[in-house]
């Protein structure tokens, strides 16, 4: 069977992170393409290094060129500018459309097939930008979202409990940015609630945290914005796509009408395999956290109404 090709767009600290997951996994050969001369090319010569330490055989390649990324059977973009502190995900929009409308228009041209993995912030809008420039069916489109708000409960809860991470799991639905909804019915410890493990206010407190845990990297680092939890996430979409996995991962998914949302991209639990977003489940939501779903809706849908694109 041939090797897949994955294209990762952006070389900096979420891209090259990604091509790092991507290759390790061996989920296909890689190209990092980036604007900026050398900076792929030199990243992907660098992994390429790393590869007989680490016993890896996917090819890693960087380029300024389209057309080395050409039939690509996954696209993940990253390029665009991060947040430094004080911004919020909202505050990078123009500069990041612009990037993504170039950036979509000359994947797509060389690579027609390839389903789209959005990263670039403020994310829910830049992945309808994304569907919009691209004309791909909506299915082969998808932000990554859901998958690291997510983990970054995940990983609290572990913190907190003291229990393995691969236990925990949880959901975080809506847009990512800080009125995202963690949905704490929905979080189990290997299928035990998490309100049984914990008292309200430490559970509302880890709630807390993970709205606001992209801001809290970024108000560390200072320079710009978080990069390994990120591109581990972006890698564990891709390889539900092409190890065709049916995967059940949130992410901003094109809503026909669930969870009442019509023609815009927005955090759900969806299946992931290789027709790229499945099935989007529906789960029920108690009033309160519609509330707040309706609520991250209006949200991104006033910057996507704004943007007129
Ligand atoms: N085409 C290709 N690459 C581009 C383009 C473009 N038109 N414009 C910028 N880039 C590249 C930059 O040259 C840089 O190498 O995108 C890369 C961005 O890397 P960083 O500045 O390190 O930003 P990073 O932390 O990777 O974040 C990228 O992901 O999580 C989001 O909010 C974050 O929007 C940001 C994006």
């Amino acid at each position: 069977m041939p090797r897949k090709k994955i294209t990762v767009v952006g070389a900096g600290h979420v891209g090259a992170n990604t091509a790092l997951w991507l290759a390790q996994k061996e989920l296909g050969d890689v190209v990092i393409i980036d604007i900026v001369e050398g900076v792929s090319q030199g990243k992907g010569l660098d992994l390429t290094e790393a590869a007989p330490i680490e016993g890896f055989d996917s090819r890693i390649t960087g380029t300024n060129d389209y057309k080395d990324t050409a039939n690509s059977d996954v696209v993940i973009i990253t390029a665009g500018i991060p947040r430094k502190p004080g911004m919020s995900r909202s505050d990078l929009i123009n500069t990041n459309l612009g990037i993504v409308k170039t950036v979509v228009e000359s994947i797509v041209k060389y690579s027609p097939n390839a389903h789209l993995i959005v990263v670039t912030n403020p994310l829910d809008v830049m992945v309808y930008a994304a569907w919009k420039y691209s004309g791909l069916k909506p299915n082969k489109v998808m932000g990554m979202s859901g998958a690291l708000d997510g983990a970054r409960m995940r990983a609290f809860i572990a913190l907190e409990l003291g229990v393995s991470v691969e236990d925990v799991h949880t959901i975080v639905i809506g847009g990512h940015a800080d009125e995202m909804v963690p949905l704490k019915r929905y979080s189990t410890v290997s299928g035990i609630p998490i309100s049984q493990l914990m008292p309200k206010d430490k559970l509302d407190a880890i709630m807390k945290r993970t709205r606001g845990a992209g801001g809290e990297i970024v108000g560390l680092l200072k320079t710009g914005s978080a990069f390994y939890a990120p591109s581990a996430a972006s890698a564990e979409m891709c390889e539900a796509i092409i190890k065709d996995k049916k995967r059940v991962i949130p992410c901003a998914a094109y809503c026909t009408g669930q969870y009442g949302v019509k023609d815009m991209f927005i955090g759900v639990p969806a299946k992931l395999g290789a027709g790229g977003v499945e099935e989007i489940f529906e789960v029920s939501l108690e009033t309160e956290e519609k509330a707040a779903f309706d609520n991250s809706v209006q949200a991104v849908k006033k910057l996507i109404d704004d943007l007129k694109i």
